[in-house]
């Protein structure tokens, strides 16, 4: 899911080729909500569609949405079979309910968790299900300190990270004020290996346009191998980047 940022930031190839880790580490959460042929599903920030492809495989009608142009159209060139609408997770509506929403690796970009939550109610049939999964509180803690460290020294104010990483409390307090019912609910540290050398300047290529969209393209370079300098005593071991990933997974119902 897109964050709330005037272009559309997302390229839909990096994403797929150096990115995928975001969806293929997701599949458990794909049995967890274990849907069933003629259910409907809805998957809020569906990215390039690889889940909800995976969702349908069960013979369940699923629909896709994203806030971003680019994963949308992308989606749709992939699965050209499957439903994707572009929409935001904050503001959406359908004239028929689901059995089940679904979301991987898309709500730390929401900036108001309540109108995400009011949406999801109303998205749901009675006693729908909810199973989301995505960034929990210390989540990219160290990789996060590393951009705003050198965001301070290029931009001369440290740019804290825009994401919503909520502590399992705090996520459930919302839902259950909106008629969800927490019914599992786990934190989990999932150090998440990144391709190559260049794999963290990747990651923030892909993921930190926050902070490089503010300094000038032609210190892009130099931004990101200050970023990697700072990184590197605490994520690079034995050849690999691991980023310092922690998930929050929740499963709910509705009332
Ligand atoms: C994540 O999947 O945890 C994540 C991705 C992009 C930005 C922040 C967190």
């Amino acid at each position: 899911m897109a964050n709330k940022q005037k272009t559309d930031q997302w390229a839909p190839t990096l994403y797929d080729q150096k990115h995928s880790f975001v969806w293929k580490l997701a599949a458990s959460i794909v049995e967890i909500l274990a849907p069933q042929p003629g259910e409907r599903i809805l998957d809020i920030g569906c990215g390039t569609g690889q889940l909800t492809a995976q969702i349908a495989e069960s013979g369940a009608m699923v629909v896709g949405i994203d806030h971003s142009p680019a994963m949308i159209e992308e989606a749709r060139r992939l699965f050209p079979e499957i439903e994707f609408q572009l929409a935001d997770a904050h503001d959406f509506a359908f004239h028929q309910q689901f059995d089940g929403v679904f979301s991987n690796a898309a709500l730390h970009w929401i900036h108001n968790p309540i109108l995400v939550a009011r949406c999801v109610n109303a998205a749901l049939k009675d006693q729908g299900r909810l199973v989301v999964e995505f960034g929990g509180q210390g989540n990219v803690q160290i990789l996060a300190e590393a951009i705003e460290c050198a965001s301070e020294e290029f931009l001369g104010k440290r740019l804290p990270h825009p994401w919503y990483f909520p502590s399992i409390a705090a996520f459930a307090t919302v839902l259950e004020q909106h008629g969800l019912e927490v019914t599992q609910a786990a934190m989990i540290d999932r150090p998440t290996p990144l391709e190559g050398d260049d794999g963290l300047k990747n990651w923030v290529r892909m993921f930190g346009q926050h902070w490089l969209a503010g300094i000038p393209e032609e210190q892009h370079e130099l931004f990101l191998a200050r970023v990697d300098a700072i990184a590197r005593p605490q994520l690079f071991h034995d050849s690999q980047w691991s980023a310092d990933y922690r998930r929050i997974r929740i499963q709910a119902r509705k009332r």
